[in-house]
This record gives C-alpha cells, structure tokens and sequence, in this order.
C-alpha cells in the first residue's frame, strides 16, 4: 500500500514521540510490504518563530492532499503566560481541525492491568474499564464569535451548535457502540444549555436508526464524577467539545499514565492521528517522554488505512514492551528505558530483529539508572 503522510513534529516533545512512531511505521512498512511517504511541516510555536504563522500556508495544504497526519504536540509556555500574544501556537491545531473538517475526535480509555498500580484509583474500580469518548472538535465554545472589549472589562465566547454538526458525530458514536457493547452515553448539561438540549433532541431522534444501541444520558457534572466512581460503566460516549476536552483529559488517568492515550480526528477527508497529552516542554529533549501514545496513535492511522493486521501488531509490540518492563520513567520511575530505545525496541520487535532487542535490553536492564 501507498499512502503520504504528512508529519507534524511540532513543540516540546513533539519531535521526540513522533520520530519513535516513524521508526515503528518503517517497521511495518518494511515487514508488510508497503510505501509510505512523509512530508515534515511546521505547526505550532516552531513555525510562529520561524514563519511568523501558528499554521504555515504550506502546512495546510500538505495536509489537504495526504491521506493523513501524524501530530507531536503544540505548546509553548512563552505563550502561556501572555495574554496580549497575537498569535498562540494553539490557533494552529484548530486552525487545522476547521480547516480539515475534523469534526470527531476519537479518544479511547483503557485501563492496563500492568498499570493499575500507577493510576490514583482503586484497582478494583479500574477493572474492565474500556470505553471510547466521541469529542466534536470544530464547533461549540471553541469557535462561536469571541468578543473582548477595548479595556478589557467584559468578554464573551459564544457556543453554538447546528442539527447537522450533532447529527454527524453522533451517527459516528452510534456506529461505534453498534461495533462495541451497544451502549452510548450523550454527555451534556441539558437541565442549564439551549445547545445540549438541541443535542439531545437531534440524539433521542436518531436513535430510532440504532434499534441494537441502548441510549443513555447523563449531566457533565455527574458524568465528571461517575468516570472516578463507576468508570467501567461507559461503552462510547458522545459529548460537545469543551466538554470533551475535559473528560477526556480525566479519564486518561484512568489509564495510569497520560502518556498512554491516543486519538483520531476524523472528518470527510484527512484524518489526524496524535497523542493526547501535550507538548510536555519540561521534558523536551531530555529523552524521557513516553512515545507510546503516539505510537498508539500511528496504530490508529494503520486501523483507518484498513490495514488491520498491522494496527495489531503494534499494539501487542506495545503490550510486550510493557509485560517486559521497557517502559519510560512515567510508567517505572525506578526502572526506565529513554525514549529513544522504547521506539527502538518496538520497531525491532515488529521487524522480528530478536538479536537488535536482546542486546539493547541488556544493556539498559543492568542498571536501574540511566
Ligand atoms: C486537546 C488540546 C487542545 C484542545 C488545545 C491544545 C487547543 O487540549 O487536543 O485536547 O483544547 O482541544
Ligand atoms: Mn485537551
């Protein structure tokens, strides 16, 4: 199979995860027989500072025509901090979201027996824990007119929502729990918001389509708070998108490490596969940050390719880095492998190069410190 990937390192660690992922990808191209060409491009704070623009012409366009993206981060602290700031390394990942009509972001939650020591949850509340959030990424609070006045006295964020941007999401949601456990959860605050009653009125209208899916719904609040109580409850759940933002960074904990989440955005034409953490900027450069989210991530685009058997690969790479222990410093603070040598290693482990893994995992399972 051909297939041309657009490649965004971006900020922080960025570079670091997404050149592990690359390795695996080559991994599998090698092992499978197949092509794939990646064109860099800049996003983020790198191209403001280089090019002045969070999301270069260039990069837009390379995006336009590849059959898909593959994202690092984008963040930088400089910005963080600066409310006056023109132009914010953020603009771009949504610049590119609305650009590319990604309206689904796809976020799956899995907690990893091998990791339920890690997460600040009960083991026991953990067990079985596997479900999917469905985020619309392209309207809402996001991108409804923002006003500021002069002085700065008074500001507003509309949030605004069409029949047709819940209509296509929610069939997607629909979709999945059809493939999954049947079940789908419409997050919204319907007892507060016009926008979520309109979405529960265009969801409970559906519905009708998916005969085999048992529809439930639950207030933000109340779901905020049933993903620590009860979160092997959830199959797919479906929400707006300020809303899943903030589940879904709470429900990576119930993974044991941020650095172990994925996800896709999709829309009608490229899709965009990264981590869900962020650009990490303490940790840049450092050889520290976990690459298996996007690594994880690089899987996802195989799953979309329908390349299937490769997706698969990967994973169980993954899942046998972890049962052997070569894991970053997130996942054992006592005994860690870089950054560098965990990529290393699962591409190795695709590629079969047994005599490649026995040796660097010598080498780095000697010593506790590296
Ligand atoms: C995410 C991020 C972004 C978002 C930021 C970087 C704009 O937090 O992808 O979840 O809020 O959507
Ligand atoms: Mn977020």
């Amino acid at each position: 199979m051909q297939k041309k990937i657009t490649v965004i390192e971006g900020d922080g660690i960025g570079p670091e995860v997404v050149q592990q992922a690359i390795k695996v990808l080559d991994a599998v191209c090698e092992k499978y027989g197949h092509n794939f060409n990646y064109d860099h491009q800049l996003m983020g704070a790198v191209a403001i500072y280089e090019t002045g623009e969070a999301l270069p012409k260039e990069c837009l366009e390379s995006c336009m025509y590849a059959d898909a993206v593959l994202l690092g981060a984008v963040g930088d602290p400089a910005f963080d901090n600066n409310p006056e700031a023109k132009v914010r390394p953020e603009q771009g990942l949504l610049a590119l979201r609305k650009a590319l009509q990604l309206f689904a972001n796809v976020r799956p939650v899995k907690a990893y027996d091998r990791l339920m020591h890690m997460a600040p949850v009960k083991p026991e509340i953990l067990q079985g824990v596997d479900f999917v959030i469905f985020r619309e990424l392209t309207g809402g609070i996001y991108f409804g007119e923002k006003k500021v006045d002069k002085d700065y006295t008074q500001a507003s964020d509309l949030c605004s929502y069409s029949r047709m941007e819940v209509e296509r999401i929610a069939r997607m949601a629909f979709e999945m729990a059809q493939k999954r456990a049947g079940k789908l959860c419409l997050v919204d605050k319907a007892n507060v918001l016009e926008t979520s009653r309109l979405w529960r009125k265009v969801v409970k209208e559906i519905t009708t389509d998916y005969p085999d899916v048992e529809l439930s719904f639950l207030f933000v609040d109340n779901a905020a708070m049933q993903l620590i109580l009860n979160p092997s409850q959830f199959d797919v759940i479906v929400t707006e998108n300020m809303f899943g933002d903030i589940l879904s960074d709470e429900a990576s904990i119930l993974s044991g490490s941020l650095g172990m989440m994925p996800s896709a955005s999709k829309g009608t034409g490229t899709a965009l596969f990264e981590p869900v953490h962020g650009s990490y900027p303490q940790a840049k450069g450092k050889d520290i940050a976990n690459p298996m989210a996007t690594i994880q991530a690089a899987a996802m685009m195989l799953d979309h390719f329908g390349l299937t058997e490769e997706a698969k690969a990967v994973d169980e790479a993954i899942d046998w880095a972890m049962e052997k222990g070569m894991v970053t410093k997130d996942i054992n603070p006592e005994s860690f492998f870089p950054t560098s040598i965990v990529g290393d290693l699962i591409a190795s482990k695709i590629a079969n190069d047994i005599d490649h893994v026995n040796n660097k995992y010598r080498i780095y399972n000697q010593s506790t410190i590296i």
